[in-house]
């Protein structure tokens, strides 16, 4: 498994894996366990989680088999996210909060569901309209300091809202998490991926394939994608098309990251398997014009 470099001292493997789903998974501590060692064997190390992830119980999930098998997290790297909260007991609203406290708080509260002492990548969940950047820059200023945490970034951050808080921050930005794949191109047109290339960072990618709609949609854009993917297919001599669906974000020049989102070895065995094909400008041209049903101008 070919490996990024996200920052200084802190590569992730190409592959991630995501903890979203993890509570549907249905896995035991000990088959979570076996799937881990799997992964880790892929060359995937880097597990991407967050606070509210399975209704905040994935990091508790994950954080059970950390606590039978420690020397597992000591070969991943830990992504986790916080800012959003969800409505319980007296929270009325589901809201956004990134104040220092709540910052600090929600990583203690991660380090302790995970049993890690330490984050290496902590992300910023959604951008906060309601934000005081003085007080992120102070949270992550202080988790640094205490090495709760080793490296920032964001997710779901347009441009100007990553270059606003960059600006404020005494730590580096080094990625923005956001959603890509053939059937969700908007943050390919938003400036999102022109600035990760500017700021020379790289774009760790959700729902890769679409959440599985690439597999299931029955719309006609998704009936022409998967034609198209299967021509490919065939021409790469990839085994499926979900190859080709990572390939294509693969391919792309700003080093994508994308995240799995499945808690099944053999799939997560695909994104692994599709860093073989490259594919060429008019392979990745012939997806998006698939999608868009339109050529380019
Ligand atoms: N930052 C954010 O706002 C944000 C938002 C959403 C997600 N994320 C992160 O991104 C990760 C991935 O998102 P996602 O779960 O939506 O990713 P995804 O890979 O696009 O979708 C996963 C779904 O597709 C199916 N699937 C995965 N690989 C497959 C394959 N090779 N063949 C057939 N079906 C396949 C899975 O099936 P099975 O259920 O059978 O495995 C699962 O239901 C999450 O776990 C999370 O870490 C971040």
């Amino acid at each position: 498994m070919t490996r990024t470099q996200m920052a200084d001292g802190l590569s992730f493997s190409r592959v991630v894996l995501g903890f979203w789903r993890v509570d549907e998974w249905k896995l035991d501590t000990g088959q979570l366990i076996r799937f881990l060692e799997e992964c880790l064997d892929l060359g995937i190390t880097t597990m991407d989680h967050a606070d509210i992830y399975g209704n905040y119980t994935a990091e508790g999930i994950f954080g059970e088999a950390v606590k039978k098998r420690p020397d597992l997290a000591k070969k991943m790297e830990i992504v986790t996210k916080c800012t959003i909260v969800y409505p319980s007991g007296n929270i009325r609203v589901k809201y956004y909060d990134s104040s220092e406290k709540w910052i600090v708080g929600q990583v203690e509260k991660s380090l302790a569901c995970m049993h890690i002492d330490h984050i290496d990548a902590l992300l910023l969940h959604r951008p906060d309209p309601f934000m005081d950047p003085g007080e992120v820059a102070g949270a992550f200023d202080r988790l640094k300091k205490e090495g709760k945490v080793r490296h920032f970034g964001v997710s779901n951050y347009l441009p100007h809202e990553y270059r606003m808080l960059k600006s404020y921050c005494n730590v580096p930005l080094i990625t923005d998490q956001v959603e890509l794949s053939c059937l969700r191109m908007e943050n390919l047109e938003n400036g999102v991926i022109p600035m990760c290339l500017e700021e020379r960072i790289h774009p760790m990618i959700w729902s890769p394939l679409a959440g599985g709609k690439i597999f299931t949609g029955q719309g006609e854009v998704e009936i022409r994608l998967r034609e198209t993917l299967e021509l490919i297919r065939k021409e790469t001599g990839a085994e499926s098309i979900d190859e080709i669906a990572f390939a294509w974000l693969f391919s792309h020049p700003a080093g994508m990251v994308p995240i799995t989102g499945s808690g099944e070895i053999e799939l997560v065995k695909k994104p692994a398997a599709a860093l073989r094909y490259q594919l060429t400008r008019e392979q990745w041209f012939m997806i998006w014009t698939a999608v868009k049903g339109h050529k380019v101008l």
